[in-house]
Parts: C-alpha cells; structure tokens; sequence
C-alpha cells in the first residue's frame, strides 16, 4: 500500500482496531516491553503507534513518543493518554519513513505490527536506525512467513481480516532481514501459537549485502 491507502484504510477501520487487534496481539506488546529493560528517563519512540494500545506498558519514568500517519488512529491513542494520564507521552502525526527528529534522537526505538504495513519497510527501517543513538536498541514485533512452520496456515486463516487493514501476505523474514540488513541480535516468537515474531537489532550493525537477488 501507499502512504495514501495506509492513511485510507486506517480511516475507514480506526473504530474496529482494538476489536479485532487489541486482545489477540496484546501478548507481543508486553513481551516487547519486558525486553526493552527501560531505564529511568530513557527515551522511547514508538513508530505506528495507533490507537496507543501499548501506552499504558510504558513505565512513568521513561519519556514515550509515539507517531503515526492516520490521524483516526492516533485520536484514539491521545484519548487513553488523557483518560489515563499518561503525561510521559506525547503522540505527532508523522510518517515513519521521514521522520522530522535528529540523528541519534532516541535511546530506544519499537515497531508494533508495522513493518508489514508501512509503504517502504527498508526506508522504515533505515530511519529508524537513524534517529536511535548509537548503543540503543531497536525493536520490531511482527506477524512474517517463514518456511516450514505454522505460521502460514495461520496467516491464511487470519488473511480475511489482516487485508482489511493493509498487511501485505507473504510478508517474509528471509526477505525483510536481507533487503533491512538488520542484524538480529534475539529472535523469539510470541503471541498465541507463535503467530508472531519479536527481532531486537543493534542500529548500527549491517548485515552484509546478500548477492541473492530480491
Ligand atoms: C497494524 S497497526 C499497529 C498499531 C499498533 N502499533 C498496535 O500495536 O496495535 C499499523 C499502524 O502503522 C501505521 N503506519 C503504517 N505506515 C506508517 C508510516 N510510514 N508512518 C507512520 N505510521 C505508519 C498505521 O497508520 C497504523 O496505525
């Protein structure tokens, strides 16, 4: 999808979003958090944050930036900041593949279920090891294909619903690991079944160029 039918399709389905995505992939986001061992006043940006289903994970004492390109999602995200009083957030309508924050803004950087979204994974990925401060950490959750296991059944079980919200299908970690040239430094799966997939990459470590061709 292009950024407009991002922006479209998450208009259209902002209401239903945490109907469909908030229970069944909350497992991901927690596992996310737990690996993230945050420190007192360290500097997190969520990118695609939507509707701010993991805001209220955040400890009190980290600062949390989250953005997004649908303004319908993120209405909802600054609704639980208000309701909840998450004063440590603060939530920008932005496009994650050209970001307005300086190199080396952010001690952590996280995407929940975007990489398979977003127009240019690559162009994501690269600015987000752009804005991360040398020595932080990236973080990506994220349903991929991979070869051999049950996650493709499921995707095609999940498929009716996941294309109503612009997830590309055979979306592939050998793919999406050579064209990013991340560099993973854990891998584990998470949510029921394995359905999804948690990478932590170092920002400044890249991985060889593959001489396969894509
Ligand atoms: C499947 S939702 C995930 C929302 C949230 N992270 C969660 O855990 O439920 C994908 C989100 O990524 C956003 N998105 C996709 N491409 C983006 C981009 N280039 N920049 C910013 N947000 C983007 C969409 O607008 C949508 O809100």
């Amino acid at each position: 999808m292009n950024r407009e039918a991002v922006m479209k399709s998450y208009r259209r389905h902002a209401g239903g979003y945490d109907l469909y995505f908030g229970a069944v992939l909350h497992p991901g986001r927690k596992a996310v958090l737990a690996r993230m061992n945050l420190q007192p006043g360290e500097h997190v940006l969520e990118v695609g944050v939507g509707t701010g289903l993991s805001l209220p994970l955040y400890p009190r004492d980290v600062r949390v930036t989250g953005i997004d390109l649908s303004q319908e999602m993120l209405a909802r995200a600054e609704d639980s900041k208000q309701r909840l009083g998450l004063d440590h957030v603060a939530l920008h309508c932005m496009d994650a593949e050209r970001m307005d924050f300086p190199d080396h803004s952010f001690d952590k950087v996280v995407a929940m279920y975007v990489v398979s979204v977003a127009p240019d994974p690559v162009r994501l990925v690269n600015e987000m090891r752009r804005v991360c401060k040398p020595g932080g950490q990236l973080y990506i959750v994220n349903h991929f294909q991979q070869a051999g296991t049950l996650t493709g059944f499921l995707s095609r079980v999940a498929a009716p619903f996941t294309g109503m919200f612009g997830v590309r299908p055979n979306f592939m970690l050998d793919r999406f690991l050579r064209d990013t040239r991340l560099v993973v430094a854990e891998q584990t799966q998470v949510n029921l079944l394995g359905y999804s997939t948690l990478l932590r990459a170092d920002p400044g470590a890249v991985a060889p160029a593959s001489s396969r061709p894509t």
